[in-house]
């Protein structure tokens, strides 16, 4: 059987457990996976290394809009190149965490983005994971999920993971962190996190990541079908 043409689309703040829900739903399902957020990470890294004034939104444009990046749609894939090199772990780095939100409030910016997002899963069944997929790129979805968690919850997860890597973490801290992000991305002008009127809205504070991969997957079959 072959698979059907479908987008998923997973929003939700950072937290949630989204990229590791997101990349295995894709992979339950058999689907195509799609990492908006790497995407912004690749042209925060080229603002960056042009050296534009993060908070000149045309020089930032001008340092993305001829930049080449690819990235792999297959869910068990990490790989992002920029201009032929892979920087998979460089877009991680904090200094690209720091920039993003500046880079990724630049409306020429998104536009940019968008376009290849649908690009890259054109006639694809996709999972596709982001803050503005159900909203904005990909309105017409078969499938929205918006994933939340309480900030609290999101802090201890961010906290426990730096901790069980070996990175000093002070949870207040984290906390803060955590706020003012979803702050910046809730309230920006263009495309700001918020869940589309359609989505389902799924709360991961009590759930585990299992939990939450098999009631997605539940929800994806209900709706459109797996591929056998
Ligand atoms: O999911 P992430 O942390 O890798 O996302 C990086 C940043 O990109 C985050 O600050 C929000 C932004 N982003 C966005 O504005 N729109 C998307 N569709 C995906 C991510």
């Amino acid at each position: 059987m072959s698979a059907p043409h479908a987008i998923i689309t997973i929003d939700g703040p950072a937290g949630t457990g989204k990229s590791s829900v997101s990349r295995r739903v894709a992979d339950r399902l058999g689907a195509r996976y799609l990492d908006t957020g790497a995407m912004y990470r690749v042209a925060t890294l080229a603002a960056l290394r042009a050296g534009a004034d993060l908070e000149n939104p045309d020089a930032i444009t001008a340092s993305v809009a001829d930049i080449e990046m690819t990235l792999s749609n297959d869910p068990g894939s990490h790989a992002v190149t920029l201009a032929g090199e892979d920087v998979s772990d460089e877009i991680r780095t904090d200094a690209v965490t720091k920039a993003v939100s500046a880079v990724s409030a630049v409306a020429d910016v998104r536009t940019t983005m968008v376009a290849l997002q649908r690009d890259i899963v054109a006639g694809e069944y996709a999972v596709v994971e982001g803050r503005d997929i159900g909203t904005v790129v990909f309105p017409d979805a078969e499938l929205k999920i918006f994933l939340t968690a309480s900030a609290q919850a999101r802090a201890q997860r961010r906290h426990d993971q730096n901790l069980s890597q070996g990175r000093p973490s002070d949870f207040d801290t984290v906390l803060a962190d955590v706020e003012r992000r979803d702050h910046l991305d809730s309230t920006r002008a263009v495309s700001p996190l918020r869940a589309a009127d359609d989505a389902v809205v799924v709360d991961t504070s009590d759930m585990t990541i299992e939990q939450v991969i098999d009631h997605l997957v539940e929800l994806a079959t209900d709706r459109i079908g797996a591929r056998a």
